[in-house]
């Protein structure tokens, strides 16, 4: 059997945001990387995701020159509506937060961005690579293995950055792991439908029906999620239950209504809280999902990848240029306080929207009051909204 060789400084499992970001921040630094990706590039470019960046997401893709269709075509939002008991009380972001906003801007588009990005500064991404490996990782010298069609590959590095999520064979190399974790009893069925915003601004809903999310995609697109059992199939949600649900759940009268359209795609996704530490071992760095999941309802996974990538940058990049191993090895312990402060954030918005089926007289009587103090607290309100657009980050604690 042949083994085609391939030397780089810095080897990368996962061309999801996170790994797709990290080529592009290290090739800015005059860092060479490899991509090695299990998927298809079409595959990749077109699974529909996430949809919120926080300002400090959209400053770095700008500021690093991948922001210019993001500009164009993303949509800048200075407020969202929180909806509860048929009240609604709208968080006014830049307000709260001296001017700071959100952008929605589809994941699968940052991705395709990115993709060019590396495409034409000459370098390539390894798609469809099967059986991606990690060896001797405790070692200056790690390998990372994969085949591609018959061809078997060997990426000798002096990294390795498992950026590919949840589901990825990085974490598995962590020895001595601590995980935490927290299953929710719902999942979300988001829905992709071709019809015009009925809102110009995100809504989150807390219903006795369940959770429910208005959002969009573009001024033809709507992009629309549902609290649902997560171990329902897809046949269980036909347009007219889907329909049937969302007004009943976001029903506040005659004020608003919500624009209905053909369903042109669908997918049920299970929520939980994971969380592994450390997130490094000798030379192999966690990045992103692989590290951590959160429940969608804060809008944080990618930009918590983002995050991660921000803090492993520099480190790499110190370490080219001075030698100093220090940031290296504080790695984790500089990117665990912004990540448990987001888990705390996620699960915290979770848990004031989302129908829990134990404990629900005084759950219900909770999340009431705490809807309440949101709307009449300019504290409260400022806490939350200033979450949601992103913590600062600071350099000492990397939040
Ligand atoms: P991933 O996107 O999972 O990328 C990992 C990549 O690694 C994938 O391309 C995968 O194919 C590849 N891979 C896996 N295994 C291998 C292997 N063995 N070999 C090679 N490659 C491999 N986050 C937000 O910030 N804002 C939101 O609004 C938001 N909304 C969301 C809504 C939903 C419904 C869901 C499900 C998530 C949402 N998220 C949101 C979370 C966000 O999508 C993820 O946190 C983000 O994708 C994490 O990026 P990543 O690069 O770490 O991992
Ligand atoms: C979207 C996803 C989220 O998880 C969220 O909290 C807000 C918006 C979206 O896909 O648009």
């Amino acid at each position: 059997m042949t083994i085609t060789p391939i030397r780089t400084q810095v080897g990368i499992v996962g061309a999801g945001p996170a790994g797709l970001l990290l080529a592009h921040l290290l090739s800015r630094q005059g860092i060479d990387s490899e991509v090695i990706e299990i998927r298809s590039r079409k595959v990749v470019e077109s699974t529909v995701r996430a949809g919120v960046l926080e300002q400090g997401t959209v400053d770095l893709l700008n500021e690093t020159g991948v922001g210019q269709r993001m500009q164009r075509e993303g949509m800048v939002h200075h407020g969202f509506e929180l909806r509860c008991d048929r009240q609604r009380h709208r968080i006014d972001l830049s307000g709260l937060t001296g001017g700071r906003s959100i952008t929605v801007y589809a994941q699968h588009e940052v991705i395709r961005d990115l993709i060019d990005a590396r495409l034409q500064s000459g370098r390539e991404i390894h798609f469809e690579a099967e059986d991606a490996s990690l060896h001797q990782v405790e070692t200056p010298n790690p390998i990372i293995r994969f085949r591609k069609g018959e061809i078997d590959h060997q990426v000798n590095c002096d990294f390795i950055a498992g950026c590919d999520g949840f589901h990825g064979v990085s974490r598995s190399m962590i020895p001595e792991q601590k995980v935490f974790e927290y299953t929710y009893p719902f999942g979300w069925l988001g829905i992709l439908a071709e019809s015009s915003p009925s809102s110009n601004e995100l809504i989150y809903a807390n219903h006795e029906r369940g959770f429910s999310l208005v959002s969009m995609r573009s001024a033809t697109l709507q992009r629309l999620y549902l609290q649902c059992d997560p171990h329902d199939p897809l046949s269980a949600w036909s347009d007219q239950r889907i329909w049937d649900e969302l007004h009943q759940r976001l029903d506040i009268g005659p004020d608003w209504v919500l624009n209905e359209g053909p369903i042109v795609q669908r997918n049920i996704v299970s929520m939980r809280s994971f969380m592994v530490e450390p997130m490094q071992y000798g030379r192999l760095f966690l990045a992103g999902d692989a590290a951590h999941i959160v429940p969608p309802t804060g809008a944080k996974g990618l930009n918590l990848a983002v995050a991660d990538i921000r803090n492993l940058t520099n480190a790499l990049s110190v370490y080219y240029r001075t030698g100093s191993t220090d940031r290296i090895e504080r790695y984790s312990s500089d990117c665990l306080p912004r990540i448990w402060n987001t888990q705390r954030f996620s699960w915290w918005m979770t848990t004031l929207l989302h129908r829990f089926p134990e404990d629900a007289p005084f759950r219900r009587r909770i999340q009431s009051a705490e809807f309440d103090y949101i709307s009449r607290s300019v504290a409260a309100a400022t806490s939350l909204a200033e979450n949601y657009v992103g913590l600062p980050f600071s350099e000492r604690f990397a939040l």
